[in-house]
């Protein structure tokens, strides 16, 4: 048991060291998902819940996209190795029951990926190009400087989560897309999303996609809201509108230009 797990350690290790190579899970049968999911019930649930979408210990594994792993092989990494500083422990059992439980894991997010979207792709991109979604998005190699790039989004979100996105945008937003707004003792006014913020001074990228660093020492007031900057588009698109945009979006994958 502890060869196998030190040489499978030393794989991944010489692996990474060749990063031209890229390591295939070579064990990748329904059984082996099936045997995968066992182990992990056994092993993981305790931490990421008994489906892995995320528990009192640990975070959701159904997602489809780790903040610690880019590729398989990654994931085979972190569940060797775990993540230092972190509860998350490394596992030392062989590498065939490792690769099992990476082939597990992606089959959450392949079966939450497969919901198939019920509008019309076309008809959604020129609603999408009238709603000027673009003023503040990215999308196909145009669009705002404030960012937000949706040129892959169907490959990030779900049918479900992009619908959700359109029709109830303040549901969950991460903080740096919160609402700042600060005033400055000279009166003027700024706001825009609160990128990062340091002891002296709070970095915003303005409406204009513009970023600027506003000293602490020279602010009147300031206040963050925890919602979206995106309109709810539930009240101005139908809901044949709006599975015509999440049927487009869902072929924005990054692949096709
Ligand atoms: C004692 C609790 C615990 C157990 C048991 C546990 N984990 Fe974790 N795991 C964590 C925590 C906490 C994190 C988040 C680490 C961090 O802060 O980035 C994590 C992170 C991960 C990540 C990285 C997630 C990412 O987004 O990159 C993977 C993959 C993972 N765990 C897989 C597993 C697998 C597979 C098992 C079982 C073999 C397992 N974990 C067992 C607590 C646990
Ligand atoms: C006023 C600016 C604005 C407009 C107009 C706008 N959005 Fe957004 N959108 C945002 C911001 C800011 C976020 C990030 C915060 C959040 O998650 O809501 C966002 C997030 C999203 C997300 C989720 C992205 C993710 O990574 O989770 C999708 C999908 C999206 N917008 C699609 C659209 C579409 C399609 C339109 C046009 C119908 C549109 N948006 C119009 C500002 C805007």
């Amino acid at each position: 048991m502890k060869v196998m797990t030190l040489a499978a350690l030393s794989a991944a290790a010489a692996l990474a060291q060749h990063s031209d190579t890229v390591l295939v899970n070579p064990f990748q049968t329904p059984d082996d998902r099936a045997r995968g999911a066992v182990f992990f019930r056994s092993q993981c649930a305790s931490c990421h819940g008994a489906d892995a979408t995320g528990g009192a210990g640990g975070p959701s594994l159904a997602t489809g996209t780790f903040r610690h792993a880019a590729s398989d092989e990654g994931l085979f990494k972190v569940i060797t190795k775990g993540v230092p500083g972190t509860p998350m422990p490394g596992f030392s059992m062989n590498g065939r029951e490792i690769w099992q439980i990476v082939g597990y894991l992606r089959s959450l997010s392949a079966s939450r990926m497969a919901e198939q979207a019920a509008g019309d792709a076309a008809k959604g991109r020129a609603i999408v190009g009238a709603q000027k979604c673009t003023g503040c998005h990215w999308m196909h190699g145009g669009g705002s400087p404030r960012g937000l790039d949706l040129s892959t989004i169907g490959a990030r979100l779900s049918v479900g989560e992009l619908k959700r996105a359109l029709v109830d945008p303040s549901a969950e937003v991460a903080p740096q897309y919160w609402l700042w707004e600060g005033k400055l003792k000279s009166g003027e006014t700024i706001k825009g999303h609160r990128l990062n913020e340091d002891t002296f001074s709070i970095q915003i990228m303005d409406g204009a996609g513009k970023l600027r660093g506003v000293d602490k020492s020279t602010l009147a007031e300031q206040k963050l809201e925890r919602r979206s900057a995106m309109p709810s588009f539930k009240d101005r698109m139908s809901e044949a509108q709006i599975n015509d945009v999440v049927a487009y979006l869902a072929t924005l994958k990054g692949d096709a230009r």
